[in-house]
């Protein structure tokens, strides 16, 4: 399994840097972006952030420490390796700008924006075990367990879910914190998250289904972990009950349509482009909407749910980024 001649992979994503703060300064004046900024240049800042206090937060020290606090080498390489990877960031984007669209400071999301990526970062990494998805591509390279081995890739992911945790913990003030942590569990344990990891895998096994089996199924194992990622935005922006309800449905809606167009670019997509194998739900047997219901429908679905998402966002002060960002999915290419 482990393939000596992907290490050089490595390279760019495990020097340490210290952006995560200049960033803050330089580009957020008051907490919240410019608002003169187009959406995707607002998008791509969210990125920037979040990638640079993804590596701030994992820069472990390697050597003990006081307390012998340290994180053995090869672990801290197999974290790294697979949440610095040039993922799309949508889930921790839409943190920041849900905060920012309920008056918010975007600084303040940042805690929440990470822990939700390190969450949809283990995921990744287990989805791709041989034992689930079995896939050797993941984010442009090879996947963990390909580079690290099995087991190193199974207690990175362990290592990631513990970190989010950890780091959603530290959102201020203390009450808010509790209530997005108690949130995120929720959305990462059985009831949502891993139940629908477990109910995809079983799918593929079952003879009939439909579309609602399919759509249950969704909902659990991708549109639970966006409706948290913008729920918790507006939870820290501290915002009525009504635009944090609001926000949640977004997320719901949104994360529905992604996990259809992530299905259609499994069937469409370019590989160089979406950074892991395409045709293999077909060659799984995987249950997906292009396989029950066709592109044609399946593409209305998405549709209809991003219309859903955005009709959400009326309840808002700044809802234009949300909106592109919902856009956005739709016209995918990776
Ligand atoms: C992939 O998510 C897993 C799904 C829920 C379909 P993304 O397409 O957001 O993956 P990254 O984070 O950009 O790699
Ligand atoms: C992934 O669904 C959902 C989670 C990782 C929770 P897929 O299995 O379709 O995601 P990809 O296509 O491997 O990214
Ligand atoms: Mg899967
Ligand atoms: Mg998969
Ligand atoms: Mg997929």
């Amino acid at each position: 399994m482990h393939d000596s001649n992907d290490q050089h992979e490595l390279a760019d994503v495990t020097a340490p840097s210290s952006r995560a703060v200049q960033l803050r300064d330089d580009l957020l004046p008051n907490g919240q972006l410019p608002k003169d900024i187009v959406a995707t240049e607002a998008l791509g800042i969210c990125r920037d952030l979040v990638d640079a206090e993804l590596d701030r937060l994992t820069d472990f020290p390697e050597e003990p420490q006081a307390l012998g606090r340290n994180c053995p080498a090869e672990l801290k390489k197999a974290i790294r390796y697979s949440l610095l990877a040039p993922g799309k960031r949508l889930r921790p984007a839409m943190t920041l700008l849900a905060t920012e669209a309920c008056g918010g400071a975007i600084s303040s999301a940042l805690p929440a924006a990470c822990a939700v990526e390190m969450i949809h970062t283990y995921s990744l990494i287990h989805d791709d075990l041989p034992a689930m998805d079995d896939d050797d591509l993941r984010r442009g390279m090879p996947t963990s367990h390909r580079v690290f081995g099995e087991a190193q890739a199974i207690l990175a992911g362990d290592a990631l879910l513990a970190l989010a945790f950890q780091t959603v913990a530290q959102v201020q003030p203390e009450e808010v914190a509790a209530r997005c942590t108690a949130t995120l569990a929720l959305t990462a344990g059985p009831e949502a998250l891993v139940g629908g990891q477990v109910d995809d895998l079983a799918a593929e096994k079952l003879g009939a289904h439909t579309a609602e089996q399919l759509e249950a199924i969704h909902a659990r194992k991708t549109a639970a972990m966006f409706a948290v990622s913008a729920k918790l935005g507006a939870m820290i922006a501290q915002a009525p009950d009504k635009q944090i309800d609001a926000l949640e449905q977004y997320g719901f809606a949104l994360g529905l349509a992604f996990q259809i167009t992530d299905d259609l670019l499994d069937v469409h997509g370019k590989e160089a482009k979406v950074g892991k194998r395409v045709g293999k739900d077909s060659q799984r047997g995987k249950l997906t909407y292009p396989g029950l219901l066709g592109e044609e429908e399946s593409r209305r679905r998405a549709e209809t749910w991003i219309n859903d998402a955005c009709n959400q966002l009326r309840q808002l002060e700044y809802p234009p980024r949300l909106e592109a960002l919902a856009k956005a999915v739709l016209e995918r290419d990776h």
